[in-house]
């Protein structure tokens, strides 16, 4: 049999990635058996609860998927060693967070994990193994890897014939629209040396996707267009809502703004809209990791230009905190604030680096006291999150100051505000005159995501701030 012929894929990292994109290549390449392994023990139990409703991450369609092939052709266990073992094509899906300590700290992304993954490879795999970087990874990390493999390798043995071939395949899927965006990409890309590798890889997507969608380039390049392609979004983000400051003072409109220049097909209309700051576990880091590697090579200017994309978004989300501080008359300390919306965009329970977490830290710092509700986020994460037990009680009251909300009408009860942070589409469908009759006066909502009708909810009497359309100055 052809040492490049696949019937055994393990994926280290039972994530966000690791879980929704083998449960798709489960569904599409039924002859071949998948082992998704993971040293977190928790998130491979919840992997394989006979509940479906308890799987470890909330994704639209993931559940359906899960009951078709678990158990028959995709299985989850905390084995790395047998599955490693056995595999004859392996996907590194490992966490790659910013480095918190040592050199690059806060801008190089931590490589421990691929680093300890690629280790085990070497060691417990067998015969011919392709390795294929599925974690966003700095470019060149595929030479580190392949050192650790190859090393490895002179170290065996005399007869001892493993052998390795690595590949570079990320992953540009979004959350909440995972098992969509993995179904129907847009393009896939593999970048790697050993183009029969390449075709082993690219011949599993041709289940699924249309040929002309598979791009093979090199290593390097298919590396740097993961980090290009977050830098690229996250860019239009932060562009957007530097403009959506000027639109409040201008009384222009972000959205008929956005709309306008949209339509222009060199821009396009996709990723204009205009919020409390990008999210999420990728954008930051990963542009912070494409700053640290331009300092890196002395592309300084180049470094300069792309951190201006992380402040401006730190800048969007310490604007907003301070507008509702300044409408509420300059003071929240006692005040209850209704917070709609806790993760970091709407159809997932992923709350990692939301801008929901940064405001309402500044608003429990000013005293506020708040009910936060969301469909999918729960009261341990939210406290987690926001450091709750960590607060010094004899200084502040903070403990006191987070109330979970179990529903809408539960966390805007008696407020004296509602900011909305999170687009769920529950909230679109509010009818905000009963709300209004619920609240304190004068009442305000903060509308981070322009979902609401501005003109009607002032009719039943509320004060509004829409971000990119309202100004609190108005
Ligand atoms: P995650 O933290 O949800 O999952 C990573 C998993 O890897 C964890 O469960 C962790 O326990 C496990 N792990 C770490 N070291 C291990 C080891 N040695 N052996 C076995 N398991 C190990 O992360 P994620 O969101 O799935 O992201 C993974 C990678 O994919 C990152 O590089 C990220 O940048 C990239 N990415 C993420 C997304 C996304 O939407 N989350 C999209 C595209 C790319
Ligand atoms: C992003 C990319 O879109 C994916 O292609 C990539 O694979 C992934 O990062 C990754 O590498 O992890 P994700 O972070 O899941 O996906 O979600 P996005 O839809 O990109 O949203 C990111 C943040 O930007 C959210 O907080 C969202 O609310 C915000 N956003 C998005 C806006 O504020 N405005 C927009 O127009 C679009």
């Amino acid at each position: 049999m052809s040492k490049y012929k696949i019937k055994n894929i393990c994926c280290i990292g039972a994530g966000y990635v690791g879980g929704p994109t083998m449960a798709v290549f489960a569904e599409h390449c039924k002859d071949i058996k998948i082992t998704v392994c993971d040293i977190n023990k928790n998130r491979i139990d919840a992997w394989n609860s006979t509940d479906i409703k308890f799987l470890p991450i909330y994704e639209p369609e993931l559940d359906t998927l899960i009951s078709e092939c678990r158990n028959k052709n995709l299985f989850f266990t905390t084995d790395i060693k047998n599955s490693i073992e056995n595999a004859d094509m392996i996907f590194l899906s490992v966490n790659t967070p910013t480095k918190l300590k040592g050199v690059g700290a806060g801008k190089a992304s931590d490589l421990k994990w691929v680093e300890a993954s690629a280790r085990q490879i070497a060691e417990f795999s067998t015969g011919h193994t392709i390795v294929v970087e599925k974690s966003t990874l700095p470019v060149r990390t595929a030479k580190t890897i392949e050192e650790i493999l190859f090393n490895s390798q002179l170290n065996r043995s005399f007869g001892d014939s493993k052998t390795f071939s690595v590949l570079s395949n990320p992953e540009f899927l979004s959350e909440g629209s995972a098992i969509k965006d993995l179904q129907f990409p847009d393009r896939v890309l593999i970048g790697g040396q050993d183009h029969k590798a390449i075709e082993s890889l690219a011949n599993l997507y041709i289940n699924w996707v249309p040929r002309n969608k598979i791009l093979r380039t090199n290593i390097w390049s298919s590396e740097l267009s993961k980090l290009t392609a977050n830098a690229f979004l996250a860019q239009r983000i932060s562009s957007i809502n530097t403009i959506s400051a000027l639109c409040e003072v201008t009384e222009a409109d972000v959205k008929q703004v956005s709309n306008a220049i949209g339509l222009d097909s060199r821009i396009g209309n996709k990723f204009l809209e205009a919020g409390p700051g990008f999210g999420g576990s990728c954008f930051q880091k990963d542009i912070l990791n494409l700053v640290y590697l331009c300092e890196y090579y002395n592309l300084n200017e180049v470094a300069k230009y792309w951190e201006q994309v992380v402040k401006i978004n730190e800048w969007q989300k310490n604007r907003i905190s301070k507008l509702v501080v300044n409408s509420l008359f300059g003071t929240v300390s006692g005040k209850k604030i209704a917070i709609l919306g806790f993760s970091f965009k709407a159809n997932t329970n992923d709350t990692r680096n939301s801008p929901s977490i940064k405001i309402c830290k500044d608003l429990l710092d000013e005293g506020a006291v708040l009910s936060i509700y969301d469909p999918k986020v729960d009261e341990v994460q939210i406290e987690n999150d926001l450091n709750i037990l960590n607060f010094d009680n004899s200084l502040n009251n903070s403990q006191d100051s987070f109330i979970y909300a179990d529903s809408i009408e539960q966390a805007i009860q008696d407020s004296h505000a509602i900011l909305i942070l999170t687009e769920w589409k529950e909230f679109y469908k509010i009818n905000w005159q009963i709300m209004f009759k619920k609240m304190k006066r004068p009442a305000w909502i903060f509308d981070t995501r322009s979902i609401i009708d501005t003109k009607e909810v002032e009719r039943f009497g509320f004060n509004v701030w829409q971000v990119g359309n309202k100004s609190f100055d108005n």
